[in-house]
């Protein structure tokens, strides 16, 4: 179909109001809609601006009028008329320009389109597996349109702020060693090099310290990160860190310039004003108060411990996992107590399948407390558990009874549950909080060894530091996450600067020297050179934008995200390659390919 005349765009199809009446004006657009009414034809024709009416009449030039009849939704079409005020009583108040139409004379078809798979007006209800093979038509949606440009805003905002204060932009290779990050590399096979591979960064850790031994002071990117891990709503393979880095600074510096920053970018890109400094809390307290390192702190429902209540009671379930080296710990449910046993299975179910042995629940009623446990227990230790939960007449009290780390995780999990039963959050509400003093390593069951719980480059706290090799796991790190309404927004630390320090560490970790030399000599070498006191964070951008803007999952802020299962829909990746490409990178695959 091709055109007959050129025709230019003049003006956008949502521009357009009443002051443009009596304009000749070129629109090009998608059909999003086709109406027959008495033989003349309307087209809803939408381009990124809007939607405007067009009109096409037998009185329009003939041919048009014969093309108008044969377009389909989503035809490309190039329009040409005038604008006019609606007839009286047909104006449209739900459209922007529905006071309007253009009366065409002329319609040229720039590309027709088949039958889709689904149109993006009725996208919403679509299997996200079909719209993700069809990431294009899903994208046709002005509700994407608007989350890209406020990711591009927020992008702008945060590069504005980071650059007047100094900050250098520096890309890092994509191309480069294993970083490590906790999760599994994504590596690339080299065909010059047999056998060697690069991987792909998980984060550019090592190369934005490397900078401040470069003397930058201060860097910043907005790094593309690959983790090779299992998928959640708030986790892609591939994502993109705000990273920063800076020299001669402490933990107060860096989040301070985190506080600013993050205040600018709520201020100018949602007209929000959030309230600083931003609360503080120990690892430990976020954990004992809320069964998290990443404590929602929209509601309440904080747990409580009533270990020292219950250590003697003649009740097994608590006394025993107290004598055992564990913990009793509950939540108050407000109002609660018409829980069904139905409801209380399932909250029961749910902590087993968490890790607990059990949920011990007691329902306080007027009359009395109703709990399985009841009668085993005194009426003057009952007494005294209820005063410490400050349970009410209405309420229900829950508590797990366990080992400190199940207990927490466990009833931080059920603290979820229950805010989300009782609709307790307030979706309105912006929560961050810094979380501090997190421990340096963590015993890895699975593994059998030390691991890092933020990345090896942490510094220690210096006053731990004795305790480094006799109680590893006693050790602080002055690290600190930025946490907001119940999500890891963002992390860092200070930074190891010297040499002994960090080799100490990679001991500590089980590294060999020789494997530490191999894997880290470059680094462990450029610590040997003047390397400065330093130390960073890094955001998810994504999360962050999926927090800003209110959204489920970070894939509708990525414009062409992966599935749960890491791979792309759109292009079929990934996929196999053929056997002379694999001969070219030496590679022998042990397994075919199933068809
Ligand atoms: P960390 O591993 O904590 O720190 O990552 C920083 C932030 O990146 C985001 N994030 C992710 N977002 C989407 N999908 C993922 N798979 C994913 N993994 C992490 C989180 C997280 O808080 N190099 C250090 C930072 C530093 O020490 O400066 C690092 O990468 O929001």
């Amino acid at each position: 179909m091709e055109s007959s005349v050129e025709l230019k765009r003049t003006h956008s199809c949502g521009e357009l109001s009443i002051n443009n009446t009596g304009q000749d004006v070129v629109l090009m657009g998608w059909v999003q809609k086709r109406r027959d009414h008495g033989g003349v034809i309307f087209l809803d024709l939408r381009d990124r601006s809007g939607v405007v009416q067009v009109v096409v009449s037998p009185d329009s030039d003939e041919p048009s009028f014969e093309k108008a009849a044969t377009v389909r939704a989503e035809f490309v079409v190039a329009v040409e008329g005038q604008v006019q005020r609606r007839p009286s009583g047909t104006e449209n108040p739900q459209m922007a320009t529905g006071e309007i139409e253009v009366a065409a004379d002329e319609l040229e078809i720039l590309n027709a389109a088949r039958a889709l798979p689904f149109y993006p007006g009725d996208a919403e209800g679509v299997d996200e597996a079909l719209r993700l093979r069809y990431r294009y038509l899903d994208l046709r949606r002005p509700e994407f349109w608007h989350i890209f440009t406020m990711r591009q805003r927020a992008a702008s905002i945060i590069r504005n702020f980071l650059i007047k204060r100094d900050f250098i932009e520096t890309e890092t290779p994509m191309l480069t060693r294993s970083t490590p990050e906790g999760a599994r590399d994504y590596l690339v096979p080299s065909r010059v090099h047999p056998g060697e591979f690069f991987a792909l960064p998980q984060s550019p850790q090592l190369f934005k310290q490397i900078l401040m031994i470069a003397g930058f002071e201060r860097y910043f990117q907005f790094a593309r990160c690959f983790r090779d891990e299992d998928l959640r709503a708030d986790r892609q393979p591939e994502f993109t860190q705000l990273d920063i880095e800076m020299s001669f600074v402490d933990e107060q510096a860096i989040q301070q310039l985190t506080e600013d920053m993050v205040v600018t970018l709520f201020r100018e890109l949602l007209d929000v004003e959030l309230k600083t400094p931003f609360p503080h809390l120990t690892y430990r307290e976020a954990m004992g108060t809320y069964g998290s390192d990443r404590p929602d702190l929209r509601f309440g429902l904080e747990l409580v411990d009533v270990s020292s209540i219950l250590a003697e009671s003649n009740c097994r379930v608590f006394s025993g996992a107290i004598s055992s080296g564990g913990i009793v710990k509950g939540i108050r449910a407000p109002g609660c107590a018409g829980f069904s046993r139905k409801v209380l299975d399932e909250l029961t179910d749910m902590v087993k399948k968490w890790g607990a042995y059990g949920l011990a629940w007691f329902i306080l009623e007027e009359k009395g407390i109703r709990s399985p446990l009841v009668k085993m227990m005194k009426p003057e230790e009952l007494e005294v558990l209820i005063a410490k939960m400050e349970g009410q007449a209405g309420d229900l009290l829950l508590f797990v009874a366990d080992g400190q780390h199940v207990t927490e995780d466990v009833l931080g999990k059920l603290r979820l549950e229950l805010a989300r039963r009782l609709d307790l959050i307030d979706h309105k509400m912006y929560s961050f909080t810094w979380i501090t003093d997190f421990p340096l390593l963590e015993y890895d069951e699975d593994e059998g060894r030390l691991d890092a719980v933020h990345h090896p480059f942490t510094s220690p706290q210096e006053e731990d530091l004795p305790l480094l090799e006799s109680q590893p796991e006693q050790v602080r790190a002055r690290a600190y996450d930025l946490v907001l309404n119940g999500i890891e927004l963002g992390g860092g630390s200070i930074r190891i600067h010297k040499r002994d320090l960090q080799e100490r560490i990679f001991n500590v970790l089980g590294l060999e020297e020789e494997d530490a030399q191999e894997k880290f000599g470059f680094f462990l070498e450029a610590l040997e050179y003047g390397a400065p006191p330093h130390g960073g964070i890094a955001f998810g951008f994504d999360r962050l934008l999926m927090l800003m803007l209110d959204l489920d999952t970070i894939r509708d802020v990525i414009a062409f995200p992966k599935t749960q299962k890491a791979t792309c829909l759109l292009t079929d990746a990934p996929a196999s390659v053929t056997p002379e490409q694999l001969r070219e990178l030496h590679i022998k695959l042990a397994h075919e390919k199933k068809s």
